[in-house]
């Protein structure tokens, strides 16, 4: 037994890192302590934007996490950095701007997969994760972002076979 077991990182990335990716963060993460899987598999965040660098989580995406019992105790914003495309298999963003912008940053490392949340779900009822900054609607961003979550776990869970 060699005793280093290779996590699977996951990033998830929208534009503030104060709405979406911090929700599904913390989405994924509760998924991952439930199947006890947080030895194999670590969750993150970050944003293509800067503005709220060390901010917690917004107050809407706070509130429907505190509603679910959901943690996200210590979680603040981030930046993307280059790094992430070496430290993280999976970078799984909102919507086709946060692609664009990563695209930007992202040169060809055909080892991890970058896509949107919704591409893992099959028939989604939106494409885009629609962003609650401006739509106000926490409730069904936060329904969106689970069912992605969901259908990401079991498509990991797949392809590393635990
Ligand atoms: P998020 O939402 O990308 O889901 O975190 C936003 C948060 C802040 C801003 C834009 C989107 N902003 O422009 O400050």
């Amino acid at each position: 037994m060699d005793g280093v077991m290779t996590m699977i990182r996951v990033l998830f990335v929208c534009l503030g890192n104060i709405c979406r990716s911090p929700m599904a963060e913390a989405i994924l993460r509760d998924k991952i302590l439930k199947e006890k899987l947080s030895h194999k598999i670590e969750v993150d965040s970050a944003g293509t934007g800067g503005w709220h660098i060390d901010k917690p989580p917004h107050d809407g995406t706070r509130q429907i996490l505190d509603r679910m019992q959901i943690s996200y105790e210590g979680m603040k914003a981030r930046q993307v950095h280059k790094n992430d495309f070496v430290d993280f298999a999976y970078i799984i963003a909102m919507d086709d701007q946060n692609i664009k912008d990563l695209k930007n940053e992202y040169k060809g490392n055909d080892d991890i997969v970058v896509a949107k949340l919704m591409d893992f779900v099959k028939d989604p009822e939106e494409v885009n994760v629609p962003d609650p900054y401006y739509t106000g609607d926490f409730d069904y961003t936060y329904k969106l972002v689970s069912k992605g979550a969901d259908h990401l776990l079991a498509h990991i869970r797949d392809k590393h076979s635990i």
